[in-house]
């Protein structure tokens, strides 16, 4: 496995260039595969779980490319496969939005059933309840979801607990269906919001997304265009937590501050300076964070996605501070901070964090990517040199991340062995061959 050694104690400053949204490119390339001809898509962040999404679609028979940095080409006249690899669709739960592409496109779709992941169970029962409304047949047979319909049919559909996966998921399926669906409790985060106005560029009719109700007229067919994704709103609210935790002065660029409200409300609550521009934030901590209780909910609350990050600049803050995670079992990397000398107690669904001075650095293992991003985060205040094994979780969904901080004057470095070498090579040259 990759490592990251991390020495704190440094100030970070200077200026961060945030990349596309992670969790916006996966459906957006998924999106693109409904379409006849080409679509061009830009800010498209060069993460491992890019890399996965765009595997399954070539084996599925798409045909895709980075042409730059960001940049990415979709063709996918040849998709004509109906059925998803298990080894690539194991790695990566968004995988699953490939079920929604092959049943609206090719009316048939066999994709394996994602099994268990580090933040608990997961399941897609209600992706499943959702193509089964549209009209499917849907079974389950060796570990596969099979779906089939002659004709998917419009239909009315309440999402429970406002399901980001399941939003996008039947935005995709109902976009080519007979008549009208409409997507009750749908989930609101501006990746679902970013996906209809990229449909609606294609040709899809989709209306009401960042409210509770999604309306989706089908439409005969998609045509491929050209789109600029999102920032990512959890790269920037990580970058602020960094500038939070180690005494910094640092500018975001390229991201979009109403998206990262309630990240910044929480980070000023701390004792952050923050200046909003139009598209860049300024972010300044002038002194010990202070602590702050909050509870991560659906857009616009708390993005659980942000509580890890948040409980490791609360692992040194001024007080206590109690923060409850309502959306995932996400509590497991704590045992991790504690390495690092932090006072943290987890009952249930609620961690209570008795803020140090100090962290000491130690050596951890991420468990997952957010846990990662929270490991590295504490890394960066921590006395000594904190060993970070799992490094591939945090490239799944942060560009760069020790090339970034290192810009900014952190003190890191990393190691690749050579098994992680092979793999990535193995995992290049397989992208190329299929392209
Ligand atoms: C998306 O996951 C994100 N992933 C997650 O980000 C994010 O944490 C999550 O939304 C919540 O914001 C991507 O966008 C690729 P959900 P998703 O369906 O869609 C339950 C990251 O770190 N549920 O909104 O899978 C579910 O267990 C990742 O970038 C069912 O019970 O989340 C959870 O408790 C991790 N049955 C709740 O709903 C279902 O069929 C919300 O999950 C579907 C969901």
């Amino acid at each position: 496995m990759a490592k990251l050694i991390v020495r704190g104690g440094t100030p970070l400053k200077g200026e961060v260039r945030i990349s596309g949204a992670k969790n916006s490119a996966l459906p957006i390339v998924v999106a693109a595969c409904l379409a006849e001809g080409e679509s061009v898509l830009e800010n498209i962040p060069r993460d491992i779980d890019v890399y996965t999404i765009s595997m399954i679609l070539k084996k599925l028979g798409a045909n895709i490319w980075f042409d730059d940095d960001s940049r990415l080409h979709v063709v996918p006249d040849n998709l004509t496969k109906e059925k998803a690899p298990y080894d690539l669709v194991r790695r990566m739960r968004a995988s699953f939005y490939v079920a929604g592409l092959l049943l609206a496109r090719l009316g048939k779709a066999e994709v394996p059933l994602p099994g268990g992941c580090a933040l608990g169970s997961r399941p897609v029962d209600y992706h499943l309840k959702g193509f089964k409304a549209l009209g499917a047949d849907v079974s389950i047979e060796h570990g596969y979801v099979r779906a089939q319909a002659q004709e998917l049919v419009g239909a009315k559909i309440y999402i429970n607990r406002s399901s980001v996966g399941t939003t996008m998921n039947l935005m995709l399926a109902a976009a080519l269906a007979k008549g009208t669906t409409l997507l009750e409790n749908a989930a609101k985060e501006p990746e679902v919001v970013d996906l209809a106005i990229f449909m609606n560029s294609m040709g899809a009719r989709i209306r009401g997304a960042g409210t509770d109700v999604i309306r989706i007229e089908g439409v005969e067919s998609l045509k491929g265009t050209e789109y600029s994704i999102i920032a990512d709103r959890i790269e920037a609210g990580t970058f602020m937590v960094v500038c939070g935790i180690t005494g910094g002065d640092m500018m975001l660029t390229n991201v979009v501050p109403e998206h990262l409200r309630s990240t910044i409300l929480k980070c000023q609550e701390a004792g952050l300076e923050i200046e909003e521009g139009p598209n860049a934030i300024r972010v300044r901590a002038l002194r010990r964070p202070q602590a702050v209780d909050l509870e991560t909910a659906p857009y616009p609350g708390f993005a659980t996605d942000m509580q890890q990050p948040f409980v490791a600049m609360m692992a040194v803050a001024q007080g206590t501070s109690v923060i409850r995670e309502t959306i995932f079992d996400r509590f497991r990397y704590v045992d991790e901070l504690r390495r690092m000398g932090a006072d943290i107690r987890v009952e249930r669904d609620t961690a209570i964090i008795r803020g140090v001075e100090e962290l000491t650095g130690a050596p951890v293992v991420a468990t997952d990517l957010r846990a990662g991003a929270a490991l590295v985060i504490a890394a960066l205040q921590a006395k000594g040199e904190t060993e970070i094994r799992g490094v591939e979780l945090i490239d799944r969904g942060y560009e760069h991340i020790d090339e970034k901080l290192r810009r900014l004057g952190a003190d890191i470095t990393r190691i690749s062995d050579d098994e992680e070498s092979r793999h990535m090579e193995s995992l290049m040259s397989t992208f190329s061959e299929l392209g």
